[in-house]
């Protein structure tokens, strides 16, 4: 693993946008993995500033994102869907059929897991951008999961459910229940770009670098990919 630290946010989130834009240059109809979360937010509004001041375009690019919540759909303004929409892609000129989450609103969640398989299956990420939670998840994959896991429903740990309170009105708020892509369709992506700033990250950012490769710290995997950043601010990076 390749491990990139930087002072502060601001720098952490320079560094991530170079990558990002080298890669949509090199390939401007690139498979992008997308990730919500207030860490790759930095990223993003660099995406945006360049898309607008140097017309970098992401009219062939395509997005296939992690997550998203059960039973909330793009009208709700908690939901992935219009994060990404509000931060990303509605400030980018990509098409929105480009542009992929799971369906938080699906009638049958088993299907919608088997649709969003196949559609994995057919468009690699060239990239994969990740945030990873304080308990190590990532996307939703919380501290248990098998690595063979593709996408599927998952119950929210409790500490998730704390840590993502904050974004909603009270605790009760948040749903208990998501999509989510499972490591191994994380793992198929041909580079992957994790993004970590805070002390509260720094206990998980040592067991994603220096632990054994455990279910029970599933950014763990990690260490198996042959091409993988992680780019860190000093806070998270503190107790490498
Ligand atoms: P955050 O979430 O970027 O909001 O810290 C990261 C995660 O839980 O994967």
């Amino acid at each position: 693993m390749k491990i990139v630290i930087q002072k502060t946010y601001e720098e952490m989130s320079e560094a991530a946008f170079e990558m990002m834009r080298e890669l949509v240059t090199r390939n401007p109809a690139a498979v992008l993995g997308l990730a919500t979360g207030t860490t790759p937010l930095g990223l993003y509004e660099r995406m945006v500033k360049d898309h607008r001041e140097r017309g970098t375009s992401y009219k062939n690019i395509r997005t296939v994102n992690l997550d998203e919540y059960v039973g909330l759909g793009p009208e709700s303004d908690q939901s992935y869907i219009y994060f990404m929409r509000k931060n990303l892609f509605d400030r980018l000129d990509i098409p929105r059929e480009n542009t992929n989450l799971p369906n938080g609103l699906a009638e049958n969640l088993e299907r919608e897991c088997e649709r969003y398989n196949r559609l994995l299956a057919g468009m690699q990420q060239d990239i994969q951008v990740l945030g990873i939670g304080s308990n190590g998840h990532i996307a939703f994959n919380e501290p248990g999961t098998p690595f063979g896991a593709e996408t599927h429903v998952v119950a929210l740990a409790e500490s998730t459910i704390r840590d993502n309170a904050r974004l909603f009105a009270r605790e009760e708020d948040v749903p208990r229940k998501a999509l989510t892509m499972g490591l191994k369709n994380i793992m198929h992506a041909k580079q992957i770009l994790i993004l970590a700033n805070g002390a509260n990250k720094a206990h998980a950012v040592r067991g994603l670098v220096c632990g054994p490769v455990t279910e029970q710290l599933p950014a763990s995997v990690l260490q198996l990919h042959p091409d993988c950043t992680l780019i860190v601010d000093e806070a998270a990076a503190s107790l490498l």
